[in-house]
Formats: C-alpha cells, structure tokens, sequence
C-alpha cells in the first residue's frame, strides 16, 4: 500500500524547527547542535522525497524505505512536542504556580536537568536512526524536486464568494427542471385532499441528481407554492428514527447555523408526534435525498475498499461530478497535469473528512480546529490569521469540487461533501484512519485517527497494535452502558492523543487520568445530558486549544483552573453558573473565539470584564441573560458578534455604553435572531460603519417597529452580505439602497410583503 503525507509530515518538522520559539528553546536546553544536524539531514531527504512519493507504486523496496521514513518522522515529531509541552509547563508555572507546584515540578521526570538529558538522549537516538535510513536514498536514482508543484498558489480570497446552486451555474437542466417544477405544482383537484405525491428522480451516483433537485428546491415557484420545504439526506444505513430527527431538524434549518435539537434520546412514538406537530396544516414540500435503491442492478458495491479509487473512475465516465472530480485527481494515474495533484499538505486534510459520517453538515471552525490540532495547517504569513490559512485551504478543495453546498457567513462556512468524494476521502485516508465497527477487532500500527461507529463492544475487546493514535472522534454519539470503559481504555492506551471529540456521549464523569493527555489539543463533549462536573484535571491540558462544553445541560459549574489552559484559543460553554468565572476567562491569553450557550442562569454577562484577545463572540439560547455590555476598551479585538434565542435580551441596553465611542467597535460580522426584545435595529450599529460586512436579522416576529429599515442602514458601505428572514412586517427597503455600493449579497426570505415588492421586473422596488 502506498505511503502518503510524508512529505506534509517532514515539512511541518522543519517548519518547526526553523521557528524562533524552538530555536531558542533547545538553546536555553543545550541540544541545539543536535538539532540543526538533524533537520540537515531532513532537508536532504525531503529533496528526493515528492519522486519518491510518485515512483514508490511499482517499487516495493521504495516503498518499505518511505515506511521506515515515516516512522521516524512521527517519532521525531513525538520528541519535538515533547519540547514544545515543556516550554508550556515553564509557562504555566510562571504564570499561576504556586511553590508547591515548583517543588512536585523538581522533582518530576520534567525537571529541567532530567529533562535536558533525557531530550539529548532522544534527540541523538532519532538522529541516528534517520541518519541510517536517510543514507539509503541514493539506492533508488530519485530526483530532486523541491517544491511541490501541485500547490496551487494560495489566492487573495477576499475577493472569492460562493454560494449555493444559482441558475447560473446549472447548464442544460433548464427542461428538467421545468418538467418537475410542473410536476410539484399541479393543482390538486380537491384542495383538502391530504393525498401525498411522491416525484422520484433516479440515476447513477454523480449525474446531478442532487443538484436538479436543488434547483428545484431554490426555484422562486416553489417558494409560494409550499408553506414548508425540507432538506433532508438519507444515508445507506437507513434507521426510520434517525430519518424523523433530521426532518424535524431540517424544519428548523435556515440561513444561521442554529443549535440543532438533540432528539436521539426519544422514543419513536414521541418522534412521530413531533413531526406531525410540525407539519400539520402546512403544504409541505420534502426532498430526501440519496435514496438507495438496491433493486436497481446498476449499482455495485464494492467488495475491497482499495479498488474504490478505481471503480469511482469507471463509474464516473461521462458524467459532470465525475468530469469535475477526477479531472483534479488525487492519484498519480492522472498525470496529464501535474497542478491538477492534490498537494499533500491538503491531502492529509482532506482524508480527515473519512472520519465523520457520510452526510455531515461540516461547520468550517470545527474543521479547521481538527486541523490545527494535527498541525496540519500552515503558519500564517505576514498580516495572515489562523482563519485566512483555513480558509484557503478550503477555497482550494472548493476549487476542486470536493466540497459542495458551500454557504458562507461571513467567518464561517458551511458545507458538505458528496458521497462520492467521501468514498475518495475514504481511499485516501486508508493508510492512517479506521473507522471503528463491532466487526473490528485489531488497530493496525499505521492507525493514527479514529472514529467509533459504533460501541457495542466492552470497553477493551479491542486491541491496538497502535500506540499512536492522534485523533478518535465518538461520531455517532457514544451511547450506551460501555462507553466509560472505553473511554478509560482509550485514554490509557494512547498517550498522543490530541483530538478527543466525545460529542453527543452519555458518560457521567471523566476518567481523571484525562489530565495526562499532555499532547491533547481538541477536547469536546458537547452535548452529553449526563455530566455534572469536569474533573479539574483537565485544566492541566496545557496544550488544549478547544474545549466544547456546549449543550452540557447538566454542568453544574466550569472546572476550576481552568486559567492554567494557555493555549486556549477556543472556548464552548453551558453552565448552571449564574455568573461565569471571569477570573479564569480573563486569564486565557490566547482566547480568540468564546461561545456561550443555553446558560440559564446568567443575567448579565461582562460587566467591565475586560477579554483583549476576543474575536468572536456567540451567545445563544440564555434565557434570563437581560443585558450584555459590550464595549471597544473591553473588546478591542472583536470581529463577529451573534446573538440568539434570548427571549429577554434588551439589545438597547448598550446604547448607553456606545455613545460616541472612539476608537469604535470594529465589527465584520453581526447576526441577531429570535429576539423578541428587539424592537427595532440598535442604534450603536451604525458605529460599525467603516468594518461591518455581514448583518443577518432574523425572525423578528414580535418587532412592532421594523416594519422599515432604518435611514441610517444606508451609511454601512462597506456591507457586502445583508440577510433578512423571518419579519413578516417589514413592508419596505431603504431609499438609499443604492449607496450601499459593497453589498454583493442580498437575501430577504419569509417577509412576504417585501418580496412581493422585490419581485424581479414586476415589484415595485425591482
Ligand atoms: C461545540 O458544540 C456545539 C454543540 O454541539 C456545536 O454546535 C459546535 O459546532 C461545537 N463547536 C466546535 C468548534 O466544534
């Protein structure tokens, strides 16, 4: 089997190397000779690596020598985190230490004088052993090649928009669609017939089927001709219970990426109650998609995961995913055009995506938080963010078609994949990802990402020749009596973990041995109904980047500690907690993105906290919450605020606090949605002028006064998204719609007399 993402792997080596903070560490740790004889070596190897990576397919020896390659590599990569956790400790011990954690430090195996000659010893020991392999490169005539031309160069993507199917991007369905457009609009000769038509479209993977049909779906037509309209996808392992929860998921689906309901734990008789709830009275329209039908001869399955890649290409002759797809293969097969490769530093991100289920709805920030947590992401360059990189690497597979239904909310994006090209992720990934079933007994040692599928099985009845396991995803939601022992015997067995995603779990507490999972990077055990407390363990997870809470509806209060987490960019939370621990919050150095979420309990938040490194800030589902005082001296930094489901929030409390501020809030992005307090657009927005982007209103029911847009909306030039749903009183636009000259994007759904006033070439504001 071919040996990928070596390449990837030795560039982020050197990467790291090379980088000051680690310079001077191994300086201050005497080591730094060792290391630079090291990354010689790496850069020799890594100049023959990419003509190795192509010519290893019909040479075995070859391909044993990169196996060997890569196994040093990853141990390598072992020893640098082991550096980079012990900077960190230093870090934390400066920060919050009290004397009696210096003391259990000396004496630990991370004592700085143990430590050095341990690290030396490490270092020496990997050296050599790549020294033995590396000399063996001239045994194979490989080329130099020193720069992997199939990056595409990395775009100025400010200027890219994507959105869904437009009519403009669909060519030669016109009739079709037509066809089927007449179809769902045929009058029903007795109008309280409640007779249900089912219209089935049918046709090979690829042919765009899904694509028609959203068409379709989009068609302006429809959107008067049905009260209701859902989307819903139907993977192969059908389950009547799953189904019912994502279309009662799907009524709810919208233009903001809302919490979705967790309904797992409901029996089907109250699903189906649910259901008719939602539909009763309604005309409703409803798309499921990727129904499979196995009495149709025409589709193979596929006995041998290895022959997937290939069977993609035969079956995909001739047909438009298929021209679009492997026209930019991942395989060497297809050389005719060598920038068509998939880079490798992509590739690897690419395979991630085998790990979550077929029809997952992938939210960009979590993705790329998985990502960053492997190291797989590039370093910003000058004037970069974290989130530019992310998103060019998404603008390169969208650029590909491995993405689809790509909707973009200004920071964050929201898409899918096709099945087809998760088969392909599958293929690609099958050196390094399992996914996990009762069927499989034993981990193979190459593992390093795992997703549970499903966890019938008593904790340890599996075994593990891995011990490098990096990622395991719960993706399913990880039910059941078992699943503290697996989680004990995960946690013991694999001591690199860095990804931890326990989401939709029922365990009641966490093994404390958490706490040693020093590599960990993503820790997430969103939406667990069980668990009252956090062990403060996990605040000894100095390398945590992310930490999910949310949907903890059960947490009785944050851990304590939680100051300790330095590197922290990420924050998810539900508590029980009246007031948050803000003398924790306002210690976390690196926190960019904070999410706060069906916290009950809060009132106000942030009076006079002062949070300088915040970008984001995201609050949904508080009840009481009553007032949420922002201002630029306490925010400097912040890029995106969106305010959900507050049934109490008064959105004009602010003003006071935003009179003539100067410097101003620099916002790009802000949503509101279902916020019966809102009675008409705040004020204090119009500060925002010279930044704001992006502004989603939505379902503003109960707002008397927005029955127009304010005058002063006009002066937000530089606005390129403006989304109105739901305020079935806005009966008018601005005048001045005109000097909004950046607005690229305008979207007004569910206000029925607006539209009707917008419709193209008849509305009286067309
Ligand atoms: C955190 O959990 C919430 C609740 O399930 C989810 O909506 C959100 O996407 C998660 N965040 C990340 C970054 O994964």
């Amino acid at each position: 089997m071919a040996e990928s993402f070596i390449f990837s792997i030795v560039e982020s080596l050197i990467e790291k190397l090379a980088s000051r903070a680690f310079q001077e560490a191994s300086e201050a740790l005497d080591v730094y000779d060792h290391l630079r004889e090291f990354e010689n070596t790496l850069s020799l190897v890594k100049a023959v690596l990419l003509d190795a990576e192509k010519k290893q397919e019909h040479d075995h020896v070859l391909r044993e020598w990169l196996r060997q390659l890569k196994s040093v590599f990853y141990d390598a990569q072992y020893v640098l985190d082991e550096f980079e956790c012990q900077t960190l400790r230093k870090q934390v011990l400066k920060a919050h230490g009290t004397i009696k954690d210096e003391v259990s430090h000396f004496f630990s195996s991370s004592n700085p004088l143990v430590f050095r000659s341990k690290m030396a010893q490490k270092i020496k020991d990997v050296s050599k052993r790549l020294d033995k392999v590396a000399a063996d490169r001239h045994k194979f005539g490989l080329r130099t090649i020193d720069v992997d031309t199939r990056v595409v160069h990395r775009r100025d993507t400010s200027r890219m928009t994507h959105s869904r199917v437009s009519d403009s991007d669909v060519i030669g369905r016109e009739h079709d669609k037509e066809k089927i457009i007449e179809l769902l609009m045929q009058q029903n000769p007795n109008d309280d017939d409640k007779s249900l038509s089912v219209i089935p479209i049918v046709g090979i993977g690829g042919l765009g089927k899904t694509t028609l049909a959203q068409f379709v779906f989009n068609d302006k037509r429809i959107d008067e001709c049905f009260s209701l309209k859902m989307w819903v996808y139907v993977s192969d392992d059908f389950d009547i219970n799953q189904l019912i929860i994502k279309i009662i998921n799907s009524v709810n689906v919208a233009d903001a990426p809302l919490p979705q309901q967790n309904l797992n734990m409901v029996d089907l008789e109250q699903l189906q109650n649910q259901l008719r709830n939602k539909l009763a009275g309604q005309k409703f329209l409803l798309v499921l998609d990727d129904v499979w039908n196995d009495d149709q001869g025409e589709e193979e399955k596929y006995p041998h995961l290895i022959n997937i890649g290939k069977e993609i290409v035969k079956k995909c002759r001739g047909v438009p995913l298929a021209v679009r797809t492997l026209g930019s293969s991942l395989f060497s097969k297809f050389e005719a055009n060598d920038y068509d490769f998939l880079p490798s530093y992509l590739r690897q991100c690419f395979a991630l995506f085998s790990l979550y289920p077929k029809d997952y709805q992938f939210l960009s920030e979590e993705v790329a938080i998985h990502w960053g947590a492997l190291g797989l992401l590039a370093s910003p360059r000058k004037n970069e963010t974290p989130e530019n990189v992310v998103k060019q690497y998404l603008d390169e597979l969208l650029s590909r078609s491995f993405l689809q239904d790509f909707v973009n909310f200004g920071t964050i994006y929201r898409f899918k994949m096709h099945d087809l090209v998760h088969d392909l992720a599958l293929f690609v990934a099958k050196d390094e990802c399992l996914v996990i079933n009762s069927h499989i007994q034993n981990i193979p040692v190459n593992i390093r990402h795992l997703s549970f599928a499903e966890y019938n099985f008593i904790g340890n009845s599996f075994t593990s020749k891995s011990v490098a396991v990096r990622t395991i995803m719960f993706r399913n939601g990880a039910q059941g009596a078992n699943v503290e022992a697996l989680l004990n015997t995960c946690v013991s067995k694999f001591k690199l973990l860095r990804v931890l995603d326990l989401r939709d779990s029922t365990c009641k507490t966490l093994p404390r041995s958490i706490g040693k999972l020093k590599h960990l990077r993503y820790f997430s055990i969103e939406n667990n109904r069980n668990i009252k407390r956090l062990t403060n363990s996990i605040c000894k997870l100095q390398n945590l980047q992310l930490l999910n809470v949310s949907g903890c509806k059960e947490l009785e209060a944050l851990p304590k500690g939680l100051r300790k987490l330095i590197s922290l960019r990420h924050l998810e939370i539900t508590t029980k907690q009246p007031v948050l621990p803000y003398s924790e919050i306002t210690n976390l150095i690196k926190l960019a993105h904070l999410y706060i979420a069906s916290s009950h309990n809060m009132e106000p938040i942030f009076g006079g906290v002062k949070l300088p490194t915040l970008k984001t800030l995201n609050v949904a589902d508080c009840h009481s919450l009553k007032s949420l005082p922002l201002d630029v001296t306490n925010f400097p930094e912040l890029e995106t605020l969106i305010v959900l489901l507050c049934v109490n929030l008064d959105l004009d409390l602010w003003k006071d606090h935003h009179e003539e501020q100067n410097p101003k809030l620099k916002l790009k992005v802000v949503g509101f949605g279902y916020l019966p307090q809102l009675v008409a657009l705040p004020q204090w927005l119009q500060e925002t002028a010279d930044s704001l982007q992006t502004l989603f209103i939505r379902n503003c029911d109960n707002c008397d006064n927005l029955e127009m847009l304010p005058e002063w909306l006009s002066t937000l030039t530089n606005l390129k998204v403006l989304i109105l749903s739901d305020c079935p009183k806005l009966i008018s636009l601005l005048d001045n719609i005109h000097h909004l000259t950046a607005l690229e994007r305008l979207r007004i759904v569910g206000c029925p007399e607006l539209c009707k006033k917008c419709q193209p070439h008849v509305g009286e504001f067309w």
